[in-house]
């Protein structure tokens, strides 16, 4: 199976390292804006073929020319999070950057199952299936697999057992409105709530939920990136060896949950052609209230998106008349100025994320004076 990985940061990179090791992959292409660094990321994971032993062709740049005709394509392209910045702060910014790529996606390989990562997941995995105009089926979100991973992680140190001895499940969006079940979670068959206090169980509901914000606070630069492309890697297993497993994901509702029109975080069984199955978990009425208020919450910020970007699966324009500022023309600028930046500090040695915000900020002061 021919996969693409379209950003080839900390999430792309490493999703094509478990990609490789697990041997998922017949042909591996990866894509940077920044020229050179998907070559050079393809390059280093070359040449770990002889200590590895994997027989994969990989190659990477910053053209989508070599991704034709791709089987599967991974979008990682965008910014992660800063310290203090919440994933929906990203919209504007990686909204342009993903309907670039998922415009690329469309024409190059129109086959494809597409699985997004970047953030604000929810939103971003609607903005790819709108631009792309694929089937919903065949594009899908990658959110749950990792705030279950995280969950189970906490459960299990919590308990004192194996994280595989847990057994758990997290839906709705991926932030704030995530909807972890503990009345669904076992530990070594067990139910959770004969283990752990209900305060304890609070507790660890609550760090899942800020589970990549403990993260963030931690690193120098940038969000999360081991346990996300170890979800992204499980998912894309599910995929290529058609295995008809559910796996939490972030799938278009038609109905299921008594949720329309939305993007969102449910149990789903993935294979070759992406999303076979939602899959009902009768959940309680608070359970499904919860995951309403998740739901309303990707509704509105999806909203947001259609005023900035235009709902291209109705074919209205963006929002807005001539005599407006089209809010898009200045996130494009930005984008444009964005890229530039870093490529300029890439080519100088290295592209500090701090610094290409701080130059790229200077620069649109300069443009329109504010
Ligand atoms: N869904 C999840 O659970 C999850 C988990 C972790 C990270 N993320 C998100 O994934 C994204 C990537 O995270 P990261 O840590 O790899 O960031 P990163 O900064 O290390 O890598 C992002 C890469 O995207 C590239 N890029 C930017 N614009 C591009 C474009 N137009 N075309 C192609 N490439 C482009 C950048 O040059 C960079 O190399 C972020 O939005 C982050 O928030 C999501």
């Amino acid at each position: 199976m021919k996969i693409s990985i379209v950003g080839s940061g900390m999430v792309g990179s490493t999703t094509a390292l478990r990609l490789l090791e697990d041997r998922t992959a017949s042909s591996l292409v990866l894509v940077d804006v920044v020229e050179g660094l998907a070559r050079a990321v393809a390059l280093d994971l070359c040449q770990s073929a002889p200590l590895r032993g994997h027989t994969i062709e990989i190659t990477g740049g910053s053209d989508y020319g070599p991704t034709e005709g791709s089987d599967l394509v991974v979008i990682t392209a965008g910014v992660p999070r800063k310290p203090g910045q919440s994933r929906a702060d990203l919209l504007g910014t990686n909204a342009e950057i993903v309907a670039g790529v998922a415009e690329q996606v469309a024409r190059r390989s129109p086959s494809a199952v597409v699985i997004v990562v970047s953030n604000p997941l929810d939103e971003m995995t609607t903005l790819t299936w709108k631009v792309t105009g694929f089937p919903a089926e065949r594009v899908v979100g990658m959110a749950g697999e990792l705030d279950t991973s995280r969950y189970r992680y906490f459960v299990a140190e919590a308990t004192g057992v194996h994280p595989t001895e847990v057994d758990a499940i997290v839906l709705g969006s991926h932030g704030e409105t995530m909807v972890p079940l503990p009345r669904l979670t076992t530990v070594r068959g067990r139910p959770l709530s004969e283990i752990l206090t209900a305060e304890r169980i609070g507790e660890i509901v609550e760090r899942t939920r800020n589970g990549g914000a403990e993260i963030v606070q931690l690193l120098p630069r940038g969000s999360a990136w081991m346990a996300p492309s170890a979800s992204i890697a499980d998912m894309v297993a599910a995929i290529v060896r058609d295995e008809g497993r559910v796996v939490p994901a972030c799938a278009y509702l038609q109905g299921e949950y008594g949720v329309s029109g939305v993007y969102l975080g449910v149990p789903v069984r993935l294979g070759r052609r992406g999303v076979v199955e939602i899959v009902d978990l009768g959940l309680t009425s608070e359970e499904m209230a919860l995951l309403h208020r998740a739901a309303e919450t990707v509704r509105a910020r999806t909203a947001l998106l259609d005023e900035l970007v235009g709902d291209a699966r109705s074919g209205d324009e963006p929002a807005g008349n001539a005599a407006e500022p089209d809010p898009l023309e200045a996130l494009r600028t930005e984008s444009r100025i964005r890229r530039a930046v870093t490529q300029v500090l890439w080519e100088r040695g290295s592209a500090d994320p701090e610094e290409v915000e701080e130059l790229t900020r200077k620069v649109m002061e300069r443009i329109t004076g504010r």
